[in-house]
This record gives C-alpha cells, structure tokens and sequence, in this order.
C-alpha cells in the first residue's frame, strides 16, 4: 500500500518516503484518498524502487524523450541521468536529457511518470524479454500513474499537470544557421552575405563559445566582436538576429565580475567542506552555480540581460548537465594509476583499466557525487538531483525573462532538461553526428520529446560532428524542414554545411527545400500554438490516430499535426523507399514551394520514388494543408495572399491559427483563427470561411483534389 493523492479523474500520485519537490508538476489539486495499491504493476521492492510490468507480446512501450532505440522503447535499457556523450550509438543509455516519463499502450493502457531526479533505470524488456523493470537507489520518490483510453489521451493528461508548453517568437520558426564557430563579426557578416547573395531565407545566426572573452558567460570579446550592440542592429537590419551560447560555467578569474558576485553570495555549488566546487570546461577552471539555489538562479538569469540590453532576442544554453572536462581529482586518479603502471608489462584487464581510467577523467559520477547543492537552506548532494541541473539553469533564464522583458517571447533552448523544462524552453538534441542512421534517430526522437511536452525541438542538421556529403545535407534538411527548431549546426574542423558551401546543384535544392519550409510556416505555426494550447503533440506516431495493426509498426514515418504525414529518406544513395499509407493519402512530391503535382496514394504499401530534388509531403484524407509564401525571413513575409491544397472525399474542415508572433497575449485569447470547410455537393466543393481576427489573409487559392484525382480550382476572398 502506498499513499495515494488524486489530482484528477485520470491520475493519481503515489509518495515513496519524502521525495525532492522537482517542479515538474504544476498542477496539484485533488485529494488525499488514503493508502492504496499501485495498478498495473507490482512493487518488488520499497527500499530501492523497483516497479515491474509483465508485458503481453504486443504491448509497446513508449516515451522517455530524449533517448536512443525506437519509438517503440520495447529491447532497449535506459538510464535517465543527463549526460553530456556526443556519441549517439545504440549502445548508449543516456543522453542530454532525463524525461521519465513512458506510456504502455497495450492490453492495458497506461502512463508512469517517476518524478525523481537522480539516477532512474528503465529496463524495457532487454533483461527479460516480457518485463518492464523501472529501478532506483532509493526510495524517496514520487510515482505518477496515467490512465486514459488510449496514449493521445494518456499524454494530454500528463501535460495537463506538467503545464503549458514554451512559445518561441514565431521568427524563430525559420530557418537558422550555426557553426562552431564563426570566429569574428567578419565572418558572421560573411555568412550573412552568402544567405542575401543566394538569395536563401535565414532567421538567425548562431555565436558559437567564440563570441565571449575567453569563454567568460556574459563577456563579448572586444578584440573581435567590437561594438557589440551595434553590430547586433546592423545584422538585424540584414534581416538576421543573433543567438549567443551561454554556458554553465563560471570562469574562476579574479576581477570577473560574474566570479565575483557568485563568490561572495554563496552562488555556486560547493564541495564537500563547503568550498565552491571546482571543474574544468571550455574556459579551464570554473565554478557552477547552484540553479537548485532560487536566489542564484535569479542572479543567474537576470545576467542575461547584459545581452539583451546589447538588442539580442535569443540564447541557446549548453554544457549543463553539467558537463566536466575534469576535475583535480580525475586527473589526480589519472596520473597516479599511469606512474603505477609505469615500467610494468601490464596484463590485458589492467591495460583497458587504465585506458578507461583516461577515457573517465570527463563526465564522471564520482566528482558529481562530490558536489553539492543548497535548495531552500537544505544541502543536496548533486549526484542525487543531477538531472535537475540544466532544467534549472534555462528555468534561471526563463524566469529572468518575465522580469526583463514579461510580454516578450525571447527564443531559448537547452542540451540537458528534465520533466518540467518545456515551460521555459526547447531542446536541441545535442552533437550528433554526420551519419545517416542518425536521420532516423531525430525522427524518432520527436514524438517521445513531445510526449514529455517539448515542442520546440530539433536536432544539428547535418550532422555536428564528422563531414556531412550533399546528399546527406539534403536529406537532412527535408526532415528538418519539418521539426519546429530547424538548425543547421556543424563542429569546428568538420566540412563546412551551410547550404552554400556544396556545389550549385546543392545550394539549389537546400535553397527550394528552405523556401518551402517558409511556405509551409503557416501551417506549422498554426498546428504548433494548438498544440500547445490544447496540449497535444505536434509530431504523433502514426498509432496515435490509426487503430490498425500496421501503424503501431511504423517507426519511420510521423504524423505532423492535423493533416500531414512525413515519410524522409535516410538511407545514402536511395532515391525512393517504401511508405506505409493507414489510409488513402494525396502525395505532393514538392521541389518548389509554388509548383505542384498531386498523386493520390491508396491505402497500403507503397515503394515511392523521391529523387533528392523533392521531398515527399503526405496529405492525409478530408485534410487541409495551408500554404503561406517564403521570404528572406519570417519578418518579411506577405501572407495576404495563400494557397490551399486539400484531398477531399467528403468534408475537409482546418482552423488557421495565428498571433502577432512576438508577445505572450496569446495567453489571454489574442489570437485569430480561420475556421475553412470544404464539402463536397454533388459534383462540386463547397468552401466556407469564418475568419476571427486574421487581418493580414485577404485571399485564398483553393486546389481540393478528390479522391480521383481530380483537382479543382478556386479562389476566395477572406
Ligand atoms: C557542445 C555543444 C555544441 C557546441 C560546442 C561548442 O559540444 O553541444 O553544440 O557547438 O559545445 O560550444
């Protein structure tokens, strides 16, 4: 028996000992309903939390956000501790991340929530094939169980209490360009030229750990981005804003500012005897500061606005999980076990001991275990709240922002995060790789990240690390094109990958791709805000709205909101795959945002051929897909007129959602919505448009296509 709490008709929440309040949760409300027994699963043990779920042979396990393996979670053994690995192979447990959250979808249907934030093992069925094993080292610790009638309505309940989802600005749907790194306002103002030049739309440009003065959070360097404020204004007058990095770590140099205060506050995490706790990143030796810390994490956040107050509008946060070069002591462990081996002919197993020694000087559990915290005068030992760590540093960020600047959208996203996150910012997927297979892995990610609530989220396209070919790009960029942060981000020394830096053949394509993405913003903006609000996914496994069999297999296809199906390709040199239709679909094989071509595809199996100047877009049956015009940026871009395309058997009906982009009074219901219909009488269509407050859509071109093939034309004023 466990003590139970209902918050709701779907949810109750069962408290092991006396667990760390995360935040993850917002909403509480409900009742104490007394002691009772955990549904669904068996308790194995209460010491050290050990859940077991007898899996039937077609049960599937999804979520934990960012993680490896499938959609499908069934094979796999996971651990959510946030780590900084930027080798995403299969082998890996944890990534950036720790989203605990999973759903069995099968002859019971349910969600588990594990509110903790130390180390959470989830054995889906790799040890015994048909268990479910969720394991902890301790015993204080939150547990959420989900029900619902099937998992859409099993996450809608869940982001019910996680609470309301991060907007960004609406530019910051764009397309954005990064490299680690641009090293000068030259060459920042030199790729901001190629992108006019090119004529190719871009949002952002990215500063890399290069823009600072020697890595110090919160300097410019004088030396080669002089001027800073200015030049900030002379990019945003080409059309580009500038998004810094900002990292965990506080430089330790006397005379530095941020050192200074967080030394003489108590604001950063501390050792064992009670002294700043010290680890080496980029800038060598640094300090983190205590985010469990509220006062800190105030501190923290309103240094932002040293850049804001520069005219910049957006920040991506890093290396906070945080990450550890090394400490003292790894590299102390290091050298001894090294002179020990010295002279000696070392045997096979004291050889590899010693190399991982080296290889576990970074990242390692024993210097996070030997941190600590101070949350409301309470001293935590880091190890056991690591995965609070980046959560909290962009939570700094986010709540700093409400006193900065409260009605403004700034455009945030975070490596590492924590159940909770998606109220203050996005992710990025962190330093994948220049690999195909890791195509399918961003694709992947995408609906478990949006089961734990982050929907602003995208991987580096292209690949961060090793040499990405065109090909490669290309198909990168006709996923990404979808996802709503689309980044392309590439490590220092790998090839260059901005669209520009292949052949014209190359630049041609990604020029078209990205062009369609700005079509394709209305839509994409449209589905994302509702999302958000009616908190629902904005990419959904073709199982959450097909009941068939077939659709609880797919793993490499996604339902992008209402109307579309994506199906990318990711294997080198295919020109076509196999495409897997629950239903009747209409295929629009886009090379150019404004030329078209239609096929209708039926229900079943189909191999589609898709040369790499075309990406495959899937509208799903009495579907709508609206289609805006691209621009050099979002700013610029003329909506007044759109175009409509829509496969219709009977009765299509869409609701255009769309805000000013920039402030938060969407919250207050200052939004504008197009409701369209299109019915089918007789032989002919007929449209009706309600629009509430949309000024700037004056016309829409309709192209409906029936489920012939036929494609008939309308025009219609708003
Ligand atoms: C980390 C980030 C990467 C960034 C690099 C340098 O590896 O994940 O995106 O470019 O640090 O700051």
């Amino acid at each position: 028996m466990v003590k139970a709490y209902k918050i709701d008709e779907n949810i109750i929440r069962y408290t092991f000992g006396r667990p760390i309040n995360t935040d993850a949760v917002v909403v509480v409300r409900g009742e104490d309903i007394g002691n009772r027994e955990m549904p669904y699963v068996n308790i194995l043990s209460s010491e050290n939390l050990l859940i077991t779920y007898k899996m039937d042979d077609l049960d599937i396990v999804y979520g934990l956000g960012q993680n490896q393996r499938g959609i499908n979670k069934r094979g796999g053994i996971y651990e959510s501790f946030c780590s900084d690995d930027p080798n995403h192979t299969p082998n890996k447990k944890s990534l950036y991340g720790a989203h605990n959250f999973i759903i069995v979808d099968g002859k019971e249907k349910f969600g588990i929530f594990i509110d903790y934030p130390g180390k959470v093992k989830f054995d889906i069925g790799f040890t015994h094939k048909e268990y479910l094993e969720v394991s902890l080292d301790d015993n204080n610790v939150y547990v959420y169980i989900i029900e619902g009638e099937n998992s859409k309505a099993i996450v809608k309940s869940f982001l019910n209490i996680i609470g309301m989802g991060y907007v960004p600005p609406k530019w910051a749907f764009g397309y954005q360009q990064c490299r680690w790194s641009y090293e000068d306002k030259d060459e920042i103002e030199e790729v901001a030229n190629k992108f006019i030049e090119n004529n190719i739309p871009c949002d952002t440009i990215y500063l890399d750990i290069d823009y600072m003065d020697t890595y110090k959070d919160f300097t410019v360097s004088n030396e080669r981005f002089s001027d800073f404020s200015n030049f900030v204004k002379k990019m945003k007058d080409k059309g580009f804003r500038l998004i810094p990095i900002i990292d965990a770590g506080v430089k330790i140099q006397e005379g530095y500012d941020v050192y200074e205060e967080g030394i003489k506050n108590n604001y950063f995490c501390t050792d064992e005897s009670g002294n700043p706790f010290v680890a080496a990143v980029w800038p060598g030796k640094v300090h983190f500061p205590d985010f469990l810390n509220k006062e800190a994490r105030l501190w923290f956040g309103l240094k932002y606005n040293i850049l804001v107050d520069c005219g910049i509008e957006g920040f991506w946060n890093d290396m906070n999980e945080p990450a550890i070069f090394y400490t003292e002591r790894g590299i102390k462990e290091a050298i001894h076990r090294a002179k020990e081996s010295e002279g000696k002919n070392l045997d096979m197993d004291t050889f590899f001991d010693l190399m991982d020694t080296f290889r576990n000087v970074n990242n390692n559990d024993e210097d996070y275990k030997a941190m600590y915290h101070n949350m409301d005068g309470k001293r935590l030992n880091h190890y056991h709240v690591h995965n609070l760590y980046g959560y909290n540093m962009t939570r700094s960020a986010g709540e700093a922002f409400e006193h900065i600047d409260k009605n403004k959208r700034f455009l945030m996203f975070s490596r590492s995060s924590y159940i909770g996150m998606h109220r203050y910012s996005g992710i990025w997927t962190g330093d994948n790789h220049s690999w195909w297979d890791h195509i399918l892995l961003n694709l992947k990610m995408m609906p478990s990240l949006n089961m734990c609530g982050l929907l602003y989220s995208g991987a580096d396209t292209g690949g961060f690390s090793e040499d990405a070919n065109s090909q490669l790009l290309i198909r990168w960029n006709q996923f990404s094109m979808f996802t709503p942060l689309y980044r392309n981000h590439s490590a220092k020394g790998t090839r260059r990958q901005e669209p520009y830096a292949f052949e014209e053949e190359t630049k041609d394509i990604l020029k078209n791709m990205i062009e369609i993405r700005y079509s394709l913003i209305p839509y994409i903006y449209s589905e994302y805000m509702k999302a958000i609000l009616n908190r629902h996914m904005y990419f959904m496994p073709l199982s959450f709205e097909y009941e068939d069999v077939m659709s609880k297999r797919v793993e490499n296809q996604l339902l992008l909101g209402d109307s579309l199906m994506v199906a990318p390709l990711y294997e080198e040199n295919s020109l076509g795959r196999y495409v897997y239709l629950p239903e009747d679909m209409l295929l629009w094989k886009a090379k150019q945002y404004d030329e078209r071509n239609y096929e209708v595809m039926k229900k079943g199996h189909a191999y589609v051929d898709i040369p790499l100047e075309e990406v495959a877009i899937f509208i799903r049956k009495n579907k709508i897909l609206v289609l805006g015009n691209s621009a050099r940026n979002v700013d610029s871009m003329d909506n007044s007129s759109i175009s409509v395309i829509a496969f219709v058997e009977d009765k299509a009906t869409y609701a255009l959602y769309d805000d000013d982009g920039v402030t938060k009074e969407f919250k207050e219901g200052k939004y504008s919505e197009i409701e369209i219909v299109i019915e089918k009488k007789d032989e002919d269509f007929e449209i009706t448009i309600e629009n509430s407050g949309n000024e700037e859509i004056k016309t829409i071109k309709f192209e409906i296509i029936d489920v012939l093939g036929n494609v008939i034309e309308k025009r219609v004023q708003v």
